[in-house]
């Protein structure tokens, strides 16, 4: 079995992609670890629209460069690094709709309040993060298309009750990435009140 620490701290945002398939099977593992997350009372009011057809992906990622193009990109000049910037960029303009297969994560309004839709659906993206690469995958979280308006409501035949909230890329990668920066613990974690900095001698 792999190792859970292997995998949480290596995962990492793909933007690009290789053509090679990822299969049904595959895709159906990935699935089922996503709807392991936990829900505001076991609502699962997670909706998964897997997308293979290279028409809706073209879609979504027209959807996506628009929004990129008609202003998140100018809202990130500045605030991300270049090489970061570049990455998110090349993934905006096509990079992440080149993926074999797109998983739209949307959420059932009805099945839940109003309040707590969100929180019950991002566990399940981050556990279809950690499966994919599990499985050797490249994926990302990506949020960009959802801001369009309902243009991918629309692309999708989504009902007014069914809220997408992301898109997440399925792929192989065309090399490894490196590995994930984050601050340590002790800038992020504080012991029995804020301000006093969580740190460990083990
Ligand atoms: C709420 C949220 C929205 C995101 N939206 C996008 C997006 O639209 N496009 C994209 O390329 N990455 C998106 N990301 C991925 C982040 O850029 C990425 O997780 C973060 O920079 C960490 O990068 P790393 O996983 O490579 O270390 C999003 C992440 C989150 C949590």
């Amino acid at each position: 079995m792999t190792d859970f620490f292997d995998v949480v701290l290596s995962q990492r945002a793909a933007r690009s992609f290789t053509p090679e398939d990822v299969d049904d099977a595959t895709v159906a593992r990935i699935l089922t670890a996503a709807t392991h997350a936990p829900t505001a009372e076991n609502s699962q009011p997670f909706v998964f629209i897997v997308v293979r057809d290279p028409d809706i992906r073209s879609t979504i990622g027209a959807i996506t460069a628009r929004v990129w193009e008609g202003g998140a990109r100018d809202l990130e000049i500045g605030r991300l690094s270049p090489a970061f910037l570049r990455d998110v960029d090349q993934g905006a303009m096509g990079g992440v709709a080149k993926a074999p297969v797109l998983i739209v994560v949307a959420g059932d309004t009805r099945l839940t309040f109003a309040e707590t839709l969100d929180s019950s659906l991002f566990p399940a993206v981050q556990n279809l993060l950690l499966a994919a690469h599990a499985l050797g995958l490249g994926s990302t979280l990506t949020t960009l298309p959802v801001l369009s308006g309902n243009d991918l409501s629309e692309a999708l035949d989504l009902p007014p009750e069914i809220r997408p909230v992301a898109v997440v890329p399925i792929g192989h990668l065309p090399k490894p990435l490196a590995p994930p920066r984050r601050l340590p613990i002790s800038e992020k974690a504080h012991l029995n009140r804020y301000g006093v900095p969580f740190t460990t001698t083990t």
